[in-house]
């Protein structure tokens, strides 16, 4: 079987990160990684442009993602059907669940698994509903081929999120925890987003629109320091690490008193309990983020390495920038990992 290769592209609000995906014989390795913190006075397209000139990715069929709230995502629970009864049936659900009108979404819907009838309940299963709105798909695809890329899906952050998951689990069971419940979670720079999996079934997905650029504001607001001077001491705190502690205390009790939220709903909802969290994303290296989120959720939490369990094929200096930034590429990965379905 040919050897095949695709690119992985998140578009983060701050830093774009792209990872090439090769399979071979159904053996998946890493093959190119790069990425860009925006320039300020960059567009996207711009940024993108840099990046693939300066990285040697073999590849310009990208998957990429998006999120949002021109994004809706339902899990609800439906007849059980066949699949092409599903495609149907699902539009019509649809117009139940979201605020605009179907014909202004592309959408798409995947069961999910079987619920076995129980006293007074029929057999039903669990279904995936998914929608965007066309118009912003459009100007997503438009940014992607003004750079010169080729967008093969457009996938959503949370599910990317969830795909990473899956595939390591894949490559090496080890890199997750088979049969708990998971809660993952990343935290970028302007929102948290949230995935609640068990092996490969996604139960749940949130996003709540906080990150690292609150973490800098109040480390600015609270030290008196500019925007820039305060994203340094974050990211290197050099000795200063009390002060640091002492003025992200509050903006970090928000964040993770809002993925709380969410897990707790999940539970509630599903009677079922979230073993432990794990966290991506750019802030999730903030410091004392993991003993603020332990306490607050009471539950085990730890940074998450998915590349790690994957064959990196890189030149020294790719390999170094991909171990140095390995939360960060969590959802790129994801993205990559469509190279399965392909
Ligand atoms: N070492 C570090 N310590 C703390 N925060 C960091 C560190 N490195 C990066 N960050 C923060 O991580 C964020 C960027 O992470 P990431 O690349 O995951 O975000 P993004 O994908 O661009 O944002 P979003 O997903 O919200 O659109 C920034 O807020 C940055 O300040
Ligand atoms: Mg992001």
């Amino acid at each position: 079987m040919a050897v095949r290769n695709l690119v992985g592209l998140d578009l983060g609000s701050k830093f774009i990160k792209a990872i090439q995906l090769t399979e071979n014989n159904g053996h998946f390795s890493v093959t190119e990684y790069g990425q860009l913190e925006i320039p300020p006075q960059y567009s996207v397209p711009d940024a993108i442009t840099e990046l693939f000139q300066k990285k040697k990715f073999k590849t310009k069929r990208v998957v990429s993602s998006v999120s949002g709230r021109f994004v809706f995502v339902r899990y609800i629970n439906m007849p059980v059907m066949t699949d092409e009864e599903l495609v149907n049936a699902a539009k019509y659900e649809l117009g139940k669940y979201i605020p605009v009108e179907v014909d202004e979404v592309l959408h798409d819907s995947q069961k999910l698994e079987d619920l076995p009838a129980s006293e007074g309940q029929e057999a039903e299963m669990r279904v995936l509903l998914v929608a965007a709105k066309r118009t912003f798909i459009d100007e997503h695809v438009a940014l992607l081929e003004q750079a010169g890329l080729q967008p093969a899906v457009v996938d959503v952050d949370s599910f990317a999120l969830g795909n990473a998951y899956e595939l390591c689990g894949l490559v090496n069971p080890d890199a997750i925890r088979p049969g708990k419940l998971i809660a993952l979670a990343d935290i970028g720079a302007t929102k948290t987003n949230i995935n609640i999996m068990s092996d490969s079934l996604s139960y749940f997905t949130r996003e709540f629109y906080k990150g690292g650029d609150d973490i800098t504001d109040a480390i600015s607001k609270k030290l008196g320091m500019e925007p820039r001077e305060a994203e340094m001491l974050k990211r290197s705190p050099g000795g200063e690490e009390q002060k640091l502690l002492d003025a992200v205390g509050g903006i970090l009790e928000d964040i993770c008193h809002d993925i709380n939220i969410s897990i707790d709903y999940f539970e509630n909802q599903y009677d079922k309990k979230v073993d432990e969290v794990f966290l991506v994303g750019g802030a999730s290296n903030t410091i004392g983020l993991d003993e603020v989120l332990e306490k607050t959720v009471q539950k085990k939490v730890s940074k998450w390495n998915p590349v790690q369990h994957i064959e990196v094929k890189l030149d020294r200096d790719a390999a170094q920038e991909l171990q140095n930034n390995a939360t960060q590429a969590a959802l790129a990965l994801g993205l990559a990992s469509r190279i399965r379905r392909e």
